[in-house]
């Protein structure tokens, strides 16, 4: 696990430094829940194609996905465009896009490279992508300005990006849940990047919007998308999220804590069902913005 600072403040340095070390730390939970969960996110890809525009820019149309993590909604995109299209996926993590190729290879998807690099400073070309997306990424960058104003850079003019990020975590049962008894049993994080803070940084409305529209983006637009999951009471549809986001501090349970946080977990929920279903509302926003288009002569 990697331990960088303490309390740092959300988009400090040592705080962004932190998360990298968490994402890192993550890739093998990552991987494993990869396919299992793919159909389960293609639900939210497709409106965040949709609000990107991805497949209306004719042929040859150039995706960019930030922050791609193991392939989503990059691979969604390369099936939505087919051979007409090409899709360029980035990753801060090595291991992450690394996990994201090799799962384009074994689906077939066509197009598709996925590179490591920080999105708040892109290794492409001014105006050299059509689109871009970004799913639950731009949260964790230590200056989100910075990462916008590349997304600017790199689209071309009429070019659109949309982003999602996490509503309010109110709203988003399954992290409130699995952080309130990940504290209750390990007690409050000690290291920065160990709580879910960064992943509701956004949540406040318009708070997004605002930094679309302060980097230049115009036509800046906002949803929310609030569905609700039904799943069969006492179903461990909770273990993926709580490995993937929590499994750093679970690195440093003891064997009774790793027993007793399984255990709260199914008890919480067990009080929520009814008539052998648990309701799992879910809130995120899709945030666009589309680069001005030049002036003609
Ligand atoms: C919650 S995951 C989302 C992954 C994927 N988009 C999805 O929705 O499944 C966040 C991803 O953001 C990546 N990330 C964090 N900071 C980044 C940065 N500065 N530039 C590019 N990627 C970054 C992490 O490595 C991680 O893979």
């Amino acid at each position: 696990m990697t331990v960088i600072a303490v309390n740092a403040a959300t988009g400090s340095a040592a705080w962004g430094q932190a998360e990298a070390g968490r994402w890192r730390d993550s890739v093998a939970a990552w991987a494993r829940w990869a396919d299992p969960l793919a159909e389960l996110a293609d639900r939210l890809n497709q409106p965040l194609l949709d609000a990107a525009g991805v497949g209306a820019g004719g042929a040859d149309e150039v995706v960019l996905d930030l922050a791609a993590g193991v392939g989503e909604p990059a691979l969604s995109a390369a099936r939505r465009l087919g051979p007409a299209g090409r899709v360029i996926g980035v990753d801060l993590v090595p291991g992450m896009a690394a996990v994201a190729a090799s799962r384009a290879r074994a689906g077939g998807a066509g197009r598709v490279a996925f590179l490591a690099a920080d999105m708040a400073a892109l290794p492409l070309a001014a105006a050299a992508v059509d689109r871009v997306t970004c799913r639950f990424g731009l949260m964790f960058v230590a200056r989100p300005e910075a990462a916008l104003a590349e997304v600017h850079r790199v689209l071309r003019p009429g070019g659109r990006a949309a982003f999602m990020v996490w509503g309010p975590k109110a709203d988003n049962l399954l992290f409130e849940v699995l952080e309130a008894v990940v504290d209750e049993v390990l007690g409050p994080p000690v290291a920065a990047g160990g709580d879910l803070r960064s992943l509701f940084r956004f949540a406040g409305t318009g708070s997004l919007a605002g930094l679309l529209a302060a980097a230049g983006f115009v036509g800046v637009t906002e949803q929310a998308l609030m569905p609700v999951r039904k799943v069969p009471a006492g179903a461990p549809f909770w273990q993926a999220t709580l490995e993937m986001t929590l499994g750093s501090r679970l690195a440093t349970a003891t064997p009774d804590q790793r027993r007793r946080v399984p255990a709260g977990i199914e008890t919480r929920f067990a009080a929520l069902a009814v008539a052998g279903t648990v309701a799992v509302p879910l809130h995120a926003r899709i945030v666009t913005g589309t680069r001005m288009e030049e002036p003609r002569d």
